[in-house]
């Protein structure tokens, strides 16, 4: 048989081969454009046609050449979309639906609830306010003077703006300072909120954490009354075996001031590594309303006093649910998240 012949031929093979599965595409592959496949048998026989015939018969392999791969590459096309069609089909509708995966709210969320709750049932509102403060909030109203040293006690994150310096907000006592400005005595109120302090990132330090401050304004408010509120505090939180004991301290904004300890509820006071040998775990600061605080912004102190109180809600937590690095809690690992499940 001449050349020309087994081209037409082949040819008309190529274009007669029925294609309907994966497999006959493979075959078709194999047969007709493998490397021992028909197509090049016909580039061998082209060797021993005479020179000048040679230009012919390349252009007509070639020509057959690009129909087989353009076929092949157009079923190639549809057997793929027809794979996908039918992995489509083949969805069991009988297995059962994959588990849904229950959320649990955040420890920090958690104690904070708890913490709110306690102080409204002794009759607090809760109160907040903005992140960024200006001087006067955070600090003068405080009665920290300009350039006293006790604004060095929280390290600032300042923010430029322009005309006002403002600053992330180093403890929610700035929300206090706002709420006297607009109500009147009596007032009972606690805020709770993330604060900001330029430290190290550590297992015992944080750039921010989280507070609940309070505040008790009214007249003949009493250090008894502190005392009371805050062992009240104490048992509905961590029993009602927890003893507070109270220690000299210094906050500019109350006179007098104090830190307060509770029992350690690891060892019921008997001496832990928790609570250094100790029995006592501090858990926060207070006083009574400094007479300037309350001048400045307008509440008469002679008329009235108050008490002050703040809280980290970060160290309160680390308490009820022993967590010793402060860093786990905005880590977001679920696998620690995973674990407080809680009615609050
Ligand atoms: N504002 C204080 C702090 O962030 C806590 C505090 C509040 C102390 C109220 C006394 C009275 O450290």
């Amino acid at each position: 048989m001449d050349l020309k012949e087994k081209i037409k031929l082949l040819g008309q093979e190529v274009e007669e081969f029925k294609i309907k599965s994966a497999e006959d595409l493979e075959s078709f592959r194999i047969k007709y454009l493998g490397s021992k496949g028909n197509l090049k048998l016909l580039y061998s026989d082209l060797k021993s046609v005479p020179n000048e015939l040679k230009r012919d018969f390349g252009q007509l392999i070639n020509k057959l050449k690009n129909s087989t791969e353009s076929k092949f590459n157009d079923f190639k096309a549809s057997v793929e979309t027809k794979q996908i069609d039918d992995a489509k089909n083949k969805i069991d509708l009988s297995r059962p639906a994959e588990e849904h995966q229950l959320g649990a709210r955040h420890p920090l969320a958690v104690v904070k609830n708890e913490i709110i709750d306690i102080f409204k049932r002794i009759g607090f509102t809760v109160s907040e306010g903005p992140e960024i403060e200006d001087d006067w909030h955070n600090f003068s109203a405080l009665n920290f003077p300009p350039e006293h040293p006790a604004r060095d006690m929280q390290d600032t994150f300042f923010i430029e703006t322009g005309e006002n310096e403002m600053a992330l907000r180093t403890h929610t006592s700035s929300v206090q300072v706002r709420v006297m400005e607009n109500e009147k005595p009596p007032i009972r109120t606690i805020s709770p909120g993330r604060v900001y302090r330029n430290e190290a990132i550590s297992a015992r330090a944080h750039c921010f954490f989280h507070q609940v401050e309070g505040l008790y304004i009214d007249t003949d408010v009493s250090f008894a009354d502190l005392k009371q509120t805050l062992l009240y505090f104490a048992q509905e939180m961590f029993g009602e075996k927890t003893k507070i004991r109270l220690r000299p301290s210094y906050f500019p904004f109350t006179e007098p001031s104090a830190e307060v300890d509770i029992s350690c509820t690891i060892c019921n006071a008997k001496g832990c590594n928790v609570c250094k040998y100790t029995g006592w775990l501090e858990i926060l600061g207070c006083g009574m309303v400094d007479p300037n605080v309350l001048e400045a912004v307008n509440i008469d102190s002679k008329q009235y006093s108050g008490f002050a109180f703040g809280m980290g809600i970060e160290r309160i937590a680390q308490l009820k649910y022993r967590v010793n690095d402060l860093r786990l809690y905005s880590e977001n690992d679920i696998r620690f998240l995973k674990q407080f499940k809680s009615a609050y």
